[in-house]
């Protein structure tokens, strides 16, 4: 089932969200969710809070981008990878700058500096442990959907002066005047239906 994507503003992007503590019917149906979510929007990662869950859980896949991270000399794990319970236990002091985008900001694209490689610890969505290390794009999404679990967006990152700039776009959001080519849902305004011109 596809879920609509909740809007900055929404107290759901601001949780604290909690490990998982066993696998039911019920997880697999949400990670399912979450996948058929991400690919209805186009999207490259989701986190549970963007549909309203307060699992420590998140989607990747960057298949799309397997040409860039091979000449960029990454390796490509199987896609899609399911992130349950992460935990970051190592980020690398050199930092890189990367254009981030986010499916509950839409159509903001900025510039968010962050640790190039990162050592995480998560379970797969068989609760099989893993601990692996990241860099390039991978890197990237993961610390960016990381985030998402802890209740941190990317606009976070920005400086002040940038979020002044984005001050009445990112106002627009709050309120709910926004579009996208998937379907929303805006604290106090409710769905807002998807826009095929958006
Ligand atoms: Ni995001």
């Amino acid at each position: 089932m596809i879920h609509p994507i909740h809007v900055l503003g929404s107290p759901a992007l601001r949780t604290v969200c909690e490990d998982v503590e066993a696998d039911s019917p019920e997880f697999q149906q949400l990670v399912d969710d979450m996948l058929e979510t991400m690919y209805a929007a186009q999207g490259i990662g989701l986190a549970a809070p963007q549909i309203g869950r307060t699992e420590r859980l998140f989607v990747v896949d960057v298949s799309h981008m397997e040409q860039d991270i091979r000449d960029a000399g990454g390796e490509m794990p199987p896609q899609p990878m399911v992130f349950v319970n992460a935990d970051l236990a190592e980020a690398s002091e050199s930092e890189t700058d990367f254009e981030e985008g986010c499916l509950s900001i839409p159509d903001v694209h900025e510039t968010v500096i962050r640790p190039e490689r990162i050592h995480l610890r998560y379970r797969d969505r068989s609760f099989k442990e893993h601990t692996e290390q990241f860099n390039g794009i991978l890197a990237r999404v993961i610390q960016h959907e990381y985030d998402h679990v802890d209740g941190v967006l990317f606009v976070d990152h920005l400086s002040g002066l940038r979020r002044r700039l984005l001050r009445r776009t990112l106002a627009d959001i709050r309120e709910g005047r926004v579009s996208a080519s998937y379907s929303l849902y805006a604290d106090g305004v409710g769905l807002i239906e998807a826009d095929p011109d958006a």
